[in-house]
């Protein structure tokens, strides 16, 4: 059974769909299976593992997504297509704007996407959903198809922001709708090593939740913000950039976490820093 991953934080720009993207070719280059699962609308995620020239032709132009799932005139299967050796996408399209509003009405509504995932989810050792920045069905949908949650944060003032209502959500949804769901983790994003306010940041987030705290840190890189536009991972675009590194470090450290049990992972917490 594969492990089904939600990444999600409501604030927007955190940088949840670039460790979307770049976890996911990392963890398909360890050779594991991922299903890369596009909840937003804006298709940021399905846009940066797909290439333009692709997008643009007809063959993508009538194809379907995650919206045709969620108001049930598709199959999962039917909208999954491979991107890489090991990894397959579940895109989205600006359709799924609608998909929020027609969920609203539907009954169990919260668990569509639960439902869908049940069975798909074996076929892979991994399934990362981006999600919208919001706590919206579309999130809610992911929080409950989930067996965790990663949440990106973006070392700046106010990334503590926000977070007690990601808690509050997730504790509402343990106690109704999906008791499994569990913390994978805080990943700091943006690190910029030169700024002070960087490393207090850090800090601050490490001292609040401790071994929650990945210990792979994301740095601030003009790469990391320039491979989507060409359709690529930091990993294929440069390979050997510090984003590149860090990406890989994480998906590591996710392997690493998620095969350990519960309440084990302060153990094997290191202290790279960067
Ligand atoms: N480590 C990084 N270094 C430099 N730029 C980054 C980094 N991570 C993300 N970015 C850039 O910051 C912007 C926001 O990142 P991203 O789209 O991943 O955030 P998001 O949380 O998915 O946003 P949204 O809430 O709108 O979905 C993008 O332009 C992205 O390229
Ligand atoms: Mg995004």
């Amino acid at each position: 059974m594969g492990r089904v991953v939600a990444i999600a934080n409501q604030k927007g720009g955190v940088g949840k769909t670039t460790t979307a993207i770049n976890l996911a070719v990392a963890l398909a280059d360890l050779k594991l299976r991922v299903l890369l699962v596009d909840l937003d609308p804006q298709g940021n995620a399905t846009s940066g593992v797909d290439s333009r020239r692709e997008l643009s032709g007809p063959k993508i132009a009538h194809s379907r997504t995650m919206y045709d799932v969620l108001i049930g005139q598709a199959q999962l299967i039917d909208v999954v297509r491979p991107v890489r050796h090991f990894l397959f996408l579940a895109p989205s399209g600006t359709d799924l704007v609608g998909a929020e509003v027609e969920l609203a009405t539907m009954e169990g509504r919260e668990r569509v996407l639960a439902a869908t995932l049940s069975s798909a989810a074996q076929n892979y050792n991994y399934v990362l959903i981006d999600t919208p920045p919001s706590l919206g069905l579309l999130t809610l949908n992911a929080l409950v198809a989930a067996q965790s949650v990663l949440v990106p944060m973006q070392c700046e003032y106010y990334a503590l922001e926000g977070l007690s209502s990601l808690v509050g959500t997730i504790r509402r949804i343990n106690s109704a709708l999906n008791p499994g769901l569990k913390l994978e983790g805080l990943v700091l994003t943006m690190f910029d090593g030169r700024n002070r306010l960087s490393h207090e940041v850090a800090r601050e987030v490490r001292e609040h939740f401790g071994a929650q705290v990945f210990a792979s840190v994301i740095p601030r890189s003009v790469r990391l913000s320039e491979s989507p536009s060409h359709g690529l991972s930091v990993l294929e675009y440069d390979g050997k950039s510090a984003g590149a590194h860090s990406y890989r470090a994480l998906a590591r450290e996710l392997v690493q976490r998620s095969g350990l049990s519960a309440g084990h992972d302060a153990q094997k917490e290191g202290n790279e820093r960067e």
